[in-house]
């Protein structure tokens, strides 16, 4: 078991440093190198932590993007093992376009507990908050979950919003969240962000995040869903007959809908995020006159459910830190 110490405080530190050298990329149009800008400056914390750390869920693969790779040990060894969860910016597309919401996430649990979907990209999801977490069911129809959800919260059918992945594979299912009377808030990346304020019991504005989004996310999201009392539904989505044939083969059950306890079997789960560009869960990076810079993160754990915003000033000696390394050529930061 994890100790009572929050480790996720320490772990900030590498979502931190993520963001600090990837907001240099924002609007840069340069997808792969932001990401791998802020895979370099959280692999080099992540060797510090005092955690005997094992990469379960590397980001990247899916568009051969740079990685911290599955099954890569991370920590100082020194410490409680743990499975991590990473994806150094959720929304490169959202950076590279100098768009709002793209985030640096990490998520632990206790090392053996989290799922490995590796070989399929991409998942079914349906996730809520607390208040609603009995009343899912991802094999009904969406317009049943969302009378089901209204009146587990005590709104009306029309009262609630369903973030979904602007994406034409959820073109029938955006006309039955309106068909149901439902709204629905579109957004261009970012499954998790939007997960996490559909489950937030102090962000009232989303009540449910539904579609088909990537693996890994479903992963990351199942760690925060612990912390916040909420629940994730998912299914494997592989979208292509080798990919069904390789998952099948890993000995998944493509028919089976996981849950929460299904992505990530422990009970102590930490979930951490960093604001690369300015965003609705966490604000981004901003860089200061004096050449430091400030971040915003959120800290959850699920061993006490609590949820700490932590606004952080970075003195510049730090920020060059993190940059030096990935410097965008030919700009003065200064
Ligand atoms: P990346 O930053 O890795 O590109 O992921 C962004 C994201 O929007 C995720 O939040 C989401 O789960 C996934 O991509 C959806 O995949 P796709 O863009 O292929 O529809």
């Amino acid at each position: 078991m994890l100790s009572n110490h929050n480790l996720g405080l320490d772990l900030m530190r590498a979502t931190e440093a993520a963001a600090l050298a990837a907001a240099r990329w924002a609007g840069r149009g340069q997808k792969e190198t932001g990401d791998g800008a802020a895979v370099g400056a959280m692999r080099e914390v992540l060797s510090h932590v005092r955690i005997d750390g094992t990469i379960v869920i590397g980001e990247g693969e899916k568009d051969e993007a740079p990685m911290l790779a599955n099954g890569e040990k991370v920590g100082n060894g020194d410490g409680p093992a743990m499975d991590i969860a990473v994806d150094p910016v959720d929304g490169t597309r959202l950076l590279a376009w100098g768009m709002r919401n793209s985030i640096a996430l990490l998520a632990g649990a206790e090392g053996g507990s989290m799922y490995n979907p590796k070989e399929c990209f991409y998942m079914e999801k349906l996730a809520v908050g607390a208040d609603a977490a009995d009343v899912i069911d991802l094999e009904a129809p969406i317009g049943e979950n969302i009378r089901n959800v209204a009146a587990a919260k005590g709104k009306t059918v029309d009262q609630i919003t369903v973030g979904v992945l602007n994406r034409d594979r959820h073109q029938d299912l955006i006309a039955a969240i309106r068909e149901a009377g439902a709204a629905t808030r579109l957004f261009t990346d970012g499954d998790v962000a939007a997960a996490v304020m559909a489950a937030h019991p102090d962000m009232p504005r989303l009540d449910m995040m539904a579609g088909i989004g990537g693996s890994p996310e479903g992963v990351v999201t199942a760690c925060a869903m612990k912390a916040l009392g909420g629940r994730i539904l998912a299914r494997l989505w592989p979208t292509s007959d080798e990919e069904r044939q390789r998952t099948l083969d890993a000995g998944h059950d493509l028919d089976k809908v996981l849950d929460t306890n299904d992505l990530v079997t422990s009970d102590h789960t930490l979930f951490v995020a960093t604001g690369i560009t300015p965003g609705d869960l966490v604000e981004g990076v901003t860089y200061l006159p004096d050449g430091g810079a400030r971040t915003h993160s959120i800290v959850m754990r699920s061993a006490s459910g609590t949820i700490r915003y932590v606004d952080a000033y970075h003195h510049l000696d730090k920020v060059e830190e993190y940059q030096r390394r990935h410097e965008v050529a030919g700009i003065d930061w200064k």
